[in-house]
């Protein structure tokens, strides 16, 4: 029989049980401590690394290959196998933690405001007022009196209530939703009609709370995604949801969050939970599927289809999603394949399909998705920029939490690197990673093709200096204490996702028989976008050169686009029309995608962009 073991979790002070053999990811689970895993947990990219004191199985060579050096009791999580009791320290940079989640964005157009929610306080109200208002929902008063018979649409309190009991009852507010009365809450709770909007991010979760009386909102909350543990990218995801148990365990975590954020934020703002009527998600395709329980596993093999194809509208309890028992669950339809809800609620967010002129908007994000419109027609397709740009897959990469390098600047003699919160630098984040790139290519420590010169080629010498032989290659250094160095090999990964946006852009725009020089407006959207500076976006050669000094960062469009679902049925209307609309485009299949993609993988050369 397995023994049972006594893990201890540092500076948590958590006490979790655990059968010996289990590995210490299982024990952090089991504690609900989510460290990054950026690799889902295959022992392949080093991020994981604890401190273990007790009795653990012995490293292998693969595993001390990826072991910082000098920490003489450092683990990966995801391989190390307790044995004994033990303690487990969690250093922050492995912790899942990002501090600056983006949780706002632009927005272009106001939609009629129609929650399709609507409550009336019967006590007081003027008969014809009353009548008025409820005839904009279709509810005759006669249907009133009806549904007062019916005990399920009672609250506790109403049903305990003897002048109910006698049909007198008026101290009562009447629910109704799209048309149908679907509640009746004891005295006058008019006044509290609450929604939830939802930015379902692969690795960060936004909420916000909006009265759904004025449709304003009353507090936004935002965390990582738990569902980072199995790996960082939405492939490994649906991955995971193809394991036994899998789906339902993302389903169970993801929920368990949404809730948990929902509850902080009403309670917080003296909210009832049982006040919230609807809940609005919006996400990438595979992230939708996974709320709603449906196996994502058709997007992760050709030819990438969606199973969900229409707008959902369910109870919310059947997902777990808590509130009012008639709770409804809205989520927009996907475009096709990984072009997803987060997609649509951008483009309504910025009314694309009432442009007249070309717009272009991408979606920076792990999966990048792109819109190209103009004169009500537009064509949408998505393109794996992969997880670089979020830190991860990076040697010397974290996410944007405390301490993450945000901006990075070589000046004459020195070297600044610009931490997030001013904390003492750990590593680089996305922004800075990009920021630290463009700064060495300016510098002529890269070269255009990607490659760190040798000492010798690089004409500053204290720059020079700062150039070592890793295992893996050249590696720069931007900072000795603490060790924070660059890699050859995230070089590449950078060019792989700046190679898989630029080609994106190129093929979609020549697909829609747009000239790039003739896109007068780019929208780029995604917490990693907001935080990305103009020059470093030039010298990369993110983007095409056309678009230079058209580019406007419009910030997290998708709970942007969660919210107006959430108050406007009309926007809801106009998102099913757009999805029918818009040509989806699928990249994989066009060989044009693969020749601009290789020609797209160097850096600009100096003096094309500075
Ligand atoms: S090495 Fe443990 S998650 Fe990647």
């Amino acid at each position: 029989m397995r023994q049972s073991l006594r893990v201890v979790i540092m500076p948590d002070s958590k006490e979790v049980w655990v059968v010996s053999g289990s590995t210490i990811k299982e024990a952090l689970f089991a504690a609900s401590i989510p460290v990054s895993m950026p690799c889902g947990g295959h022992g392949r990219c080093g991020k994981c690394v604890v401190r273990v004191s007790g009795k653990v199985s012995e490293p292998d060579d693969a595993e001390i290959a990826r072991l910082p050096r000098g920490i003489k009791d450092a683990r990966l999580a995801c391989v190390a196998r307790l044995e004994g009791d033990a303690e487990i320290t969690v250093p922050a940079a492995s912790r899942v933690s990002i501090e600056k989640i983006v949780s706002r964005g632009r927005t272009s157009r106001r939609y009629r405001f129609c929650p399709g929610i609507m409550k009336v306080f019967l006590g007081k109200k003027d008969p014809r007022k009353m009548k008025t208002l409820l005839d904009d929902f279709e509810i005759g008063i006669e249907d009133i009196a009806i549904n007062m018979m019916d005990a399920s649409l009672m609250d506790s309190d109403l049903r305990m209530d003897h002048e109910w009991r006698l049909g007198l009852h008026t101290n009562a507010t009447l629910v109704a939703a799209k048309g149908e009365i679907v509640g009746f809450e004891a005295g006058d709770t008019s006044s509290e009609c609450y929604g939830l909007a939802v930015d379902l991010g692969t690795n960060t979760v936004v909420c916000s709370l909006v009265d759904l009386n004025s449709g304003r909102e009353l507090g936004v909350t935002s965390t990582v995604n738990p569902q980072v543990m199995h790996g960082d990218d939405v492939i490994s995801r649906i991955r995971f949801s193809k394991t036994s148990g899998g789906l339902e365990m993302l389903r169970h975590e993801v929920v368990h969050l949404i809730n948990g954020l929902a509850g902080e934020l009403a309670g917080k703002l003296g909210v009832p939970r049982n006040r919230l009527y609807v809940c609005s998600a919006v996400g990438n395709t595979a992230m939708q599927h996974i709320l709603v329980g449906v196996s994502p596993a058709d997007l992760g093999r050709a030819p990438y289809r969606a199973r969900l194809t229409s707008s959902v509208e369910t109870m919310a309890s059947r997902s777990g999603i808590g509130g009012h028992p008639t709770c409804r669950l809205l989520m927009p339809p996907p475009i096709g394949g990984f072009v997803g809800g987060d997609l649509v609620a951008l483009i309504i967010s910025q009314a694309l399909q009432t442009v007249k002129t070309p717009v272009m908007a991408i979606d920076l994000g792990t999966n990048g998705e792109i819109v190209i419109a103009a004169q009500g027609k537009m064509a949408a397709c998505s393109t794996a920029a992969g997880p670089a740009f979020e830190g991860e897959r990076i040697s010397c990469g974290v996410r944007a939490i405390g301490g993450a390098v945000e901006d990075v600047k070589i000046t004459k003699d020195k070297i600044e690197l610009k931490t997030i919160n001013g904390s003492k630098p750990i590593g680089l984040c996305g922004s800075g990673l990009i920021a630290g790139i463009a700064a060495l290519l300016r510098k002529g420590v890269i070269e255009p093709n990607g490659r760190i010169k040798t000492r010798g080629e690089i004409k500053n010498k204290w720059l020079g200096k700062r150039v070592v032989h890793g295992k893996r290659g050249r590696e720069f250094t931007f900072s000795s204490r603490p060790l924070i160095r660059l890699r050859q090999g995230d070089i590449r990964e950078v060019q792989l996702g700046k190679a898989a946006i630029c080609a994106g852009v190129t093929v979609l725009s020549a697909i829609a028989g747009i000239k790039l020089k003739d896109i007068k407006t780019v929208l780029v959207a995604g917490g990693f976008g907001s935080s990305l500076r103009a020059s470093s976006i030039r010298r990369l050669g993110l983007l095409p050169p056309e678009f230079e000094g058209n580019i406007k960062v419009i910030g997290n469009s998708a709970i942007e686009g969660a919210k107006i679902f959430l108050t406007s049925c009309d926007a809801r209307e106009e998102a099913d029309r757009v999805v029918e609309e818009t040509e989806h485009v699928e990249l994989f299949s066009r060989p044009e995608f693969k020749e601009e993609f290789y020609t797209s993988m160097g850096f600009p050369e100096p003096g094309l962009r500075k």
